[in-house]
């Protein structure tokens, strides 16, 4: 690679605890908030309660948009829009998981532009989206740190990717203590998902110096700290390792794009409703065995940063594979496309899909339409 750029928020803030600070660093960025949050659990929890809170405190107006659903789609970005506009709103927080994040990054942009979001997905928007601070609540999509949002658009049958410097978040507040509550299945499924982000950026046709030392930082971190943060919730180093692994796996595949398991994973989420990171876990070590010839020194890196032993480059990378297998074994998920009820007639064209992606484009091996449907096949 000649040249490279990196991008990141203009400030990443790692504190456990610190979702207290998040008055004082949404005051630096306007004056009035649209609040992003999913589902009850942030009320249960207190953490909703708390955020509004600090907001107060520090002088910053809410309103609040609250039920926004995992998968989200460009109605509930349109509603969030619209709210955004009619209450005055000139910043946005974020306090969720990927799904929320990708949300509240969506209405920032809207706001912002004007159009629709469909508008988006080929075309650069003219002005950044509102100032945006964004909170994680899972470990993780690294949502906080991209320049991406994933948006399904029913009527086209297809997860939208929204991709552009646009839409990177200015602030990204990770406060571990978040992640404490979530239960078991998403832990693992988000730090599978953070996982694939971390191995696909040291892997993509676009990696580079910076995005290779986060990646290979994150592999080691997950696959150190995944089992025991999704088995012993108390376990604060494990959590507190997974959140800053995650973040780190985010400004890596933030930069480089991600490859062929998320362009395989993307269609068993439209198809199928499989929540992002279990589809992601469910592909990853056949995907890695696939890519294997052609990257086997990238993958006996990776090995090595895992801590794993074998002899030479190629003993390194069957390894890697090997222990990917036992990490997802071992993980609360399901363990075939079978288990996910996948149907053989829509292999086909799922594959088509995952064919067309983008991310296909950058994956180190270039697989055929007849390759993804065999790694479909195999995994059911
Ligand atoms: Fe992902």
């Amino acid at each position: 690679m000649e040249s490279y750029q990196f991008l990141s928020p203009r400030k990443i803030v790692v504190k456990t605890g610190g979702l207290a600070s998040a008055g004082t660093l949404a005051k630096e960025l306007g004056s009035k908030a649209l609040v992003c949050v999913g589902g009850s659990s942030s009320r249960k929890n207190g953490s909703l309660d708390r955020l509004m809170q600090s907001l107060r405190q520090a002088g910053v107006g809410t309103v609040l948009y609250e039920g926004i659903r995992s998968d989200p789609d460009v109605e509930t970005v349109e509603k969030g829009r619209a709210l955004c506009g009619e209450s005055g709103c000139d910043m946005v927080v974020g306090m969720g998981g990927g799904s929320v994040l990708d949300t509240a990054k969506s209405i920032g942009l809207l706001a912002a532009n004007g159009g629709k979001l469909t508008d988006y997905e080929t075309a650069r928007p003219g002005k950044p989206m509102l100032p945006m601070l964004a909170v994680p609540t899972t470990a993780g999509t690294g949502s906080e740190v991209t320049k991406m949002a994933v948006v399904t658009d029913p009527a086209r049958k297809k997860k939208m990717l929204i991709s552009c410097e646009e839409i990177l978040p200015d602030i990204a507040l990770l406060d571990a203590e978040l992640t404490y509550s979530m239960p078991a299945r998403v832990a693992a499924a988000t730090g599978m998902d953070a996982l694939t982000h971390a191995m696909e950026a040291y892997l993509s046709d676009n990696a580079g110096p910076v995005t290779d030392l986060f990646a290979r930082k994150a592999v080691g971190m997950i696959a150190a700290n995944l089992h025991a943060a999704v088995y012993n919730p108390k376990n604060a180093e494990a959590k507190k390792n997974m959140m800053a692994a995650q973040m780190y796996a985010g400004l890596a595949f933030g930069n480089t794009m991600t490859c062929l398991v998320h362009s395989m994973s993307r269609p068993l989420g439209v198809y199928y409703g499989i929540p992002h990171g279990e589809a992601n876990a469910v592909l990853l070590a056949a995907v890695m065995e696939f890519n294997l010839p052609s990257c086997v020194s990238r993958m006996a890196d990776m090995a090595e940063a895992m801590g794993l032993s074998g002899e030479g480059e190629w003993g390194l990378a069957e390894a890697l594979t090997a222990h990917l297998h036992k990490m997802h074994a071992l993980l609360p998920l399901r363990h075939s496309l079978a288990e996910m009820h996948v149907r053989r007639e829509d292999l086909r064209p799922m594959a088509e899909s995952a064919f067309a992606a983008g991310t296909t484009k950058v994956n180190p091996r270039k697989p055929t339409v007849e390759d993804i449907v065999s790694l479909y096949e195999k995994l059911l």
